[in-house]
């Protein structure tokens, strides 16, 4: 029987024993004359050269943790706006998480997911274009699941699902609850959704109302993180002055 419902019914998962990046991996598919229809799972039991955002990588273990792409089409989104897909993904994944849990998860702007000050997981989210048209999006997921060893670098700031629970997730049921809730809020977004989305998001927001250290240019500043705007920039506010800030244009101190 099928697990799925909606946009993910009659899909097929399709699980790859070893390779590089799901997202390559879709993104290569999407490329070739056969269309590839939406809400395509790519899933990878070993993903050998994962990517992370600015060029990072993202690394896992062999079997352990969930890395996959699923495909949508969000024609109905501005371009300019396409920071409202990833609040609608960064939704899914805390709604996911949340209750197997049972404590807070915190989006860290703009891409990563939290437990405390430790790193679950992560999104890379890639827009292929048509012109000046949304074509599609590659929606890149990984997560930690069963994995408790990680490198001696990332250590002190990475967890997993099985970290905090001391018992393992099966892969299958949790990629499914997570297509199930990317369906539900991708849906929600689809029908106008945004504003309400936002709020939950903002409620989301990792230090959120809080007075924390950023670099800004390689100074460091203090200002209180007071949320988003629009099209996805960090809003700090510096004295009850607010400045929004892009990706590239700030960092937080850890
Ligand atoms: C980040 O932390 O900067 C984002 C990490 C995104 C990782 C996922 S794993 C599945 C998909 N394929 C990739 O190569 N990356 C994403």
């Amino acid at each position: 029987s099928n697990t799925f419902s909606g946009l993910f019914e009659g899909q097929n998962v399709i699980t790859l024993q070893r390779i590089p990046s799901t997202n390559e991996y879709l993104k290569k598919e999407l490329s070739k004359s056969a269309p590839v229809a939406e809400g395509t799972v790519i899933m990878a039991v070993d993903q050998y050269a994962g990517r992370g955002q600015h060029g990072t990588s993202w690394q896992s273990e062999a079997g352990q943790n969930l890395t996959c792409s699923v495909l949508l089409t969000p024609t109905f989104i501005d371009p300019k706006y396409q920071f409202h897909l990833t609040v609608a993904i960064s939704l899914a994944i805390v709604s996911l998480l949340e209750p197997l849990l049972q404590t807070k998860v915190a989006v860290k702007w703009p891409n990563d997911i939290y437990v405390g000050d430790k790193k679950i997981g992560g999104m890379l989210i890639e827009n292929i274009l048509k012109g000046k048209l949304w074509k599609s999006a590659v929606v890149g997921i990984g997560i930690n699941v069963n994995q408790t060893v990680f490198p001696e670098a990332i250590r002190h700031k990475t967890t997993s699902i099985k970290q905090i629970l001391h018992r393992d997730t099966g892969l299958p049921e949790l990629l499914a609850g997570l297509c199930r809730h990317i369906e539900r809020e991708y849906t929600a977004l689809k029908n106008g959704a945004y504003q309400e989305q936002l709020l939950r998001y903002s409620a989301c927001l990792y230090r959120i109302g809080e007075s924390h250290p950023f670099l800004v240019d390689g100074v460091e500043v203090h200002g209180v993180l007071s949320g988003v705007n629009e099209t996805g920039r960090l809003l700090i506010d510096f004295n009850g002055h607010t400045v929004d800030f892009g990706i590239k244009e700030i960092a937080f101190v850890i």
